[in-house]
């Protein structure tokens, strides 16, 4: 497996339904990005850090038979579950790739859409992430990032496991060196990294009792349960009853919670330019030699005939 950076979260049964509990959860937003993006028949589009589906199957529908998507992540079992949907969805044009996010070794200026949600932030190194981001953009292509505010993440009415669990779970990712509030940051950046025509669309989603989110929080810390643990940042009786009054809690008929804001910025890359800042594009490739020798298992989705041709520029 590639070097991850700093990945807490556990691939621990239920993970992957979590996954895609939260990317359904936020479908509709996705799917407006994408949409303002323009991205359209034809078009090569990568998902970094795709996990178990990400927003592979949105990409693939509006890149049709003439585009071509690549679905990256470091773990088999996510990609192996992403293949399985997109063989059940039919998405004939989705390639899927074993490796680095940060590390690709993928065609650099190959792509209109690159493209990474919860991966910036989640996993860390933003600007490694970014510059890697850019430099595989083509010319006049999109660098389009999605990434939390867990400052947002409350119930009503208010309950003190819920907030003693979000607590935690911030103190977690900040142990291993990332940031859920990355989303604050987000746009400067991107703005930073010499993209153009940067966007900013922040947006926020909640949840009732009865809807399968409503189980997000708990899910997430039983998803990290080990590194909090390792990190002593609370006691494990502690923990468990914390996780069992938050769950009684937000399985109260009357509880409705809001999830993490999620940014979403996106930008294009300069068409003058090969590499708009040399700064991300020289650290990002110098950890690139680093892993390059555990780069790379391909497998093509069922055929493999997708098309790269006929390609607009965005
Ligand atoms: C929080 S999940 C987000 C998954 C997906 N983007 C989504 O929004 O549903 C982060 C993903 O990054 C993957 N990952 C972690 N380190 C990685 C790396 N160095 N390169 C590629 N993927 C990585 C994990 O396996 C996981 O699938």
């Amino acid at each position: 497996m590639p070097s991850t950076g700093h990945y807490p979260i556990e691939r621990r049964e239920g993970e992957i339904e979590r996954l895609r509990m939260q990317a359904a959860a936020i479908e509709f937003d996705a799917s407006v990005m994408l949409d303002r993006i323009g991205v359209g028949p034809g078009w090569r589009c990568l998902d970094l850090g795709c996990g178990p589906g990400g927003i592979v199957e949105l990409l693939s529908v509006r890149a049709g038979p003439t585009g071509h998507v690549i679905a990256l992540d470091a773990d088999p079992v996510f990609l192996e579950q992403a293949r399985v949907l997109a063989r059940d969805r039919g998405l004939g044009n989705v390639e899927f790739v074993q490796g680095d996010a940060y590390c690709t070794g993928l065609a650099r200026g190959s792509f209109e859409l690159v493209h990474a949600r919860f991966v910036a932030s989640i996993v860390g190194r933003p600007k490694d992430l970014i510059g890697e981001a850019v430099t595989l953009t083509c010319p006049g292509g999109i660098v389009a990032l999605q990434d939390p505010d867990i400052s947002t993440l409350k119930c009503y009415p208010p309950h003190a496991a819920w907030d003693r669990l979000t607590q935690v779970l911030e103190q977690v990712f900040a142990c291993v060196g990332n940031d859920v509030r990355l989303a604050q940051g987000l746009y400067q950046l991107v703005r930073r990294a010499g993209l153009e025509d940067v966007q900013y669309r922040p947006f926020l989603v909640g949840f009732r009792s009865g809807d399968r989110m409503a189980d997000f929080l708990p899910a997430t810390v039983e998803s990290v349960r080990r590194t909090i643990l390792h990190h002593g940042l609370i006691d494990e009786a502690e923990l468990n009853a914390a996780l069992a009054a938050c769950r009684r809690h937000v399985a109260d008929p009357d509880t409705v919670s809001t999830y993490v804001t999620v940014a979403q910025v996106w930008g294009r890359r300069p068409r003058a330019s090969t590499t708009p800042n040399t700064t991300f594009h020289r650290t990002a490739r110098s950890r690139c030699s680093l892993v390059a020798s555990q780069m790379s298992v391909r497998e093509t989705a069922y055929g493999g005939d997708a098309q790269a041709n006929q390609t607009p520029t965005p």
